[in-house]
């Protein structure tokens, strides 16, 4: 007879384990203790229990009902934390009279900025856009482009090689070259990417920077064609206020060529920078890609994008574009 007390006590362990709910709480309470529950069916059993055993049975039977009933207590006790719990951390969560939390929305980056404004400013004037690879051979960084291998620029020291015959290109003029092998004259176009040298970093130098590349071939193009373009743009880009102008110069690709300047003012003191190069086209270029020069003349420009925005937006140091600082960056 006792030992149906300790089956009893077995069962409702296991049952209680398995209780998870105030509901699971509830049947096991009515099974075990209720008014018909498992401990009244046993002392039911006391008249059938030997005489001898009876204080011993009444005694198991008390303390089983002891245990259960303490068992069941704090079991309730624990779904009740569990479920203020819940409640109150609920309530925090979807607190509807709560302001919402800020969104950092991020921006375009103001380099990306001034790219796409660059390349709608002449998509306006007919230009389409072209692009090429950063790694390049010598061909298209330099022979194609009229640049002879003694010619200062293609030292190695002035470029980053990455090879014999391959380098990170030095000037985006290299699209000039992979556009025309491409595609029969006419020709109007801008590329703009990064080019890598190994200068020193200062103000104005960094040894990745940005560059648009112009590109137009026709019939009867003039150095005309050339000068309205540029001052066409620097006006649309700047605004009708803005001071430029082209200083002659050279370079291996354009004959004559000219350096583009622009009017800023650093340190409260105004001075000209230069924001890149321009020319017609070298007759050797054209030869160099199976355009014949005597139909086909042309023009080119390349322009540093970091400078065309640091005279746009007043920006000191050309550093600044690459630190992510974010004091910087959010201004734009
Ligand atoms: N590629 C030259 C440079 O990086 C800039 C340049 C000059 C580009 C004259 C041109 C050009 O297209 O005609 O310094």
């Amino acid at each position: 007879m006792l030992e149906r007390i300790d089956e009893l006590e077995t069962q409702a362990d296991a049952d209680l384990q398995q209780v998870a709910s105030a509901d699971d709480l509830e049947r096991f309470r009515i099974r075990y203790l209720g008014s018909k529950g498992a401990l009244k069916d046993l002392m039911g059993l006391l008249k059938d229990v030997p005489r001898e055993q009876k204080p011993r049975f009444g005694q198991k039977a008390n303390a089983l009902r002891q245990k259960l009933e303490q068992a069941f207590e704090a079991r309730k006790g624990e779904l009740g934390d569990a479920r203020a719990a819940r409640e109150a951390g609920g309530a925090s969560e979807i607190d509807v009279t709560e302001p919402g939390l800020p969104l950092g929305l991020g921006r375009v980056h103001v380099l990306t900025q001034t790219i796409n404004d660059l390349t709608e400013v002449f998509g306006r004037m007919g230009f389409g856009v072209a692009t090429g690879p950063e790694i390049e051979d010598e061909h298209h960084n330099f022979v194609a482009l009229n640049i002879p291998p003694e010619h200062p620029a293609r030292d190695p020291l002035d470029n980053f090689y990455i090879g014999p015959t391959h380098l990170l290109r030095s000037q985006t003029s290299t699209i000039q070259i992979r556009v025309m092998e491409k595609q029969p004259p006419p020709v109007r176009i801008v590329a703009i990417g990064r080019v890598y040298r190994p200068d020193e970093h200062d103000a104005t130098h960094t040894s990745m920077f940005h560059q648009i590349e112009g590109l137009c071939v026709d019939r009867g193009v003039s150095m005309v064609d050339l000068k309205s373009t540029l001052l066409q743009f620097a006006h649309l880009y700047f605004g009708p206020d803005a001071d430029v102008r082209l200083r002659p110069s050279f370079f291996p690709f354009t004959e004559p060529s000219a350096e583009m300047e622009v009017k800023i003012t650093l340190g409260g003191q105004e001075q000209w920078m230069e924001i890149g190069g321009c020319g017609m086209v070298d007759p050797a270029v054209f030869e160099a890609v199976g355009y014949d020069p005597e139909q086909w003349t042309g023009f080119a420009f390349g322009l540093g994008i970091e400078r065309l925005a640091m005279r746009k937006y007043g920006i000191g140091d050309i550093r600044w574009f690459y630190e992510n600082d974010i004091r910087f960056l959010r201004q734009f």
